[in-house]
């Protein structure tokens, strides 16, 4: 019976780990970026420049960023800004976000 268990338990455990491992490579996900946007506090910034809606950076007509891999570097950069403990990987999440609401590149 103990030994059932414990192959039970080992079975658990490596079904687990292949399940992670096949999720590392996963899509960017843009509702995980927009978790990450809100909890890392980025229009903090934003809304001083844009007088209260930090969102209209992103739409502005005289806006900077014109290509999804310029968004990614964009966001790479304001992350260092934000202090949050955002890893240069999220970049590709918040990138998934602000390209679906808001910049709708074609694609990378
Ligand atoms: C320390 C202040 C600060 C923080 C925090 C900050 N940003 Fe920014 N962000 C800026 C500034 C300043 C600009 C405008 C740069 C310019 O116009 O030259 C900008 C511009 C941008 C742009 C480009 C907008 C355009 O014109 O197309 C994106 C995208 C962006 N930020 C994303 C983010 C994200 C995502 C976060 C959170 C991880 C974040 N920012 C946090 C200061 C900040």
């Amino acid at each position: 019976m103990k030994r059932a268990a414990t192959l039970l338990l080992v079975y658990f455990a490596f079904g687990s780990s292949v399940a992670l491992c096949a999720d590392a490579p996963a899509k960017a996900d843009p509702s995980v970026g927009k978790q990450m946007v809100d909890k890392a506090s980025c229009n903090t910034c934003h809304d001083k420049m844009m007088g209260g809606d930090g969102n209209r950076i992103f739409t502005r007509p005289d806006r900077r960023i014109t290509s999804a891999p310029a968004l990614t570097k964009m966001i790479r950069s304001c992350i260092a800004g934000t202090g949050a403990s955002l890893f240069p990987e999220d970049a590709e999440h918040i990138a998934a976000y602000l390209n679906e609401r808001f910049y709708k590149f074609e694609s990378k």
